[in-house]
């Protein structure tokens, strides 16, 4: 990124934590719990997303302590209903549950379009799709890492009916991070932006 150091302090803290959110693996989370009132701060930068009409088409579920025993259920039998080829092997359903205990927070991505939007179903999607980052930045100002999870599981209605969603856009788990979180690249900006002048 261009260098930063003369920009107003607003601008720069912004910038650095967009920079600095990192998407980590749940091998690298600590057990350690996120208070309550992280979660909400996190949370309510997601509904401050932008959303056409004001639709706000997301519900977010929050998986913590002994709930995730739940969700781990829940990922199970989605995962034996789906198409894997281990599907009927109770060490694959095993791993299931257990994934569920290695973040010490889940969050549900739900999209609830409301009856009455007139927009399409892809800005609900783009707006809930903000949301999520939106509390992927926050959590990393607050010192958390995480992922967007989005694999078969994550996805699947049967996991969105056990939740009682119309339906799933993945979940973010989160946490703090018990090593250096590897760094992403990205292709510089001439490759990405052209200028009209
Ligand atoms: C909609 C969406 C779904 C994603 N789903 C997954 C996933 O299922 N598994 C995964 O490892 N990463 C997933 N990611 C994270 C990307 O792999 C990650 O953003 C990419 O590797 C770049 O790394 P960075 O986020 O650290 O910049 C997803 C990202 C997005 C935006």
């Amino acid at each position: 990124m261009t260098d930063t150091t003369t920009l107003p302090t607003q601008a720069r803290t912004v910038l650095d934590v967009i920079r600095r959110r990192r998407t980590v693996d749940i091998t690298l989370l600590k057990p350690d719990p996120v208070p309550r009132e992280v979660l909400e701060a996190i949370l309510t930068a997601g509904t401050w997303a932008p959303t056409h009409g004001l639709t706000q088409p997301w519900h977010f579920k929050v998986f913590t302590g002994e709930a995730r025993t739940r969700l781990g259920d829940i990922f199970a039998q989605a995962y034996a209903a789906g198409s894997a080829a281990d599907r009927d092997s109770e060490s694959a359903l095993a791993a299931q549950r257990a994934r569920a205990l290695k973040a010490p927070v889940w969050i549900s991505l739900e999209l609830h379009v409301p009856a009455t939007s007139k927009f399409p179903l892809w800005e609900e999607q783009a707006a809930l799709s903000c949301a999520a980052q939106n509390i992927l930045l926050a959590a990393t100002a607050f010192g958390l890492v995480g992922k967007w999870a989005s694999g078969a599981v994550m996805i699947s209605p049967m996991t969105a009916a056990a939740l009682g969603a119309p339906s799933l856009m993945g979940f973010l788990y989160l946490g703090y991070a018990n090593a250096a979180a590897p760094d992403s690249t990205r292709a510089p900006l001439v490759d990405k932006v052209t200028w009209a002048e």
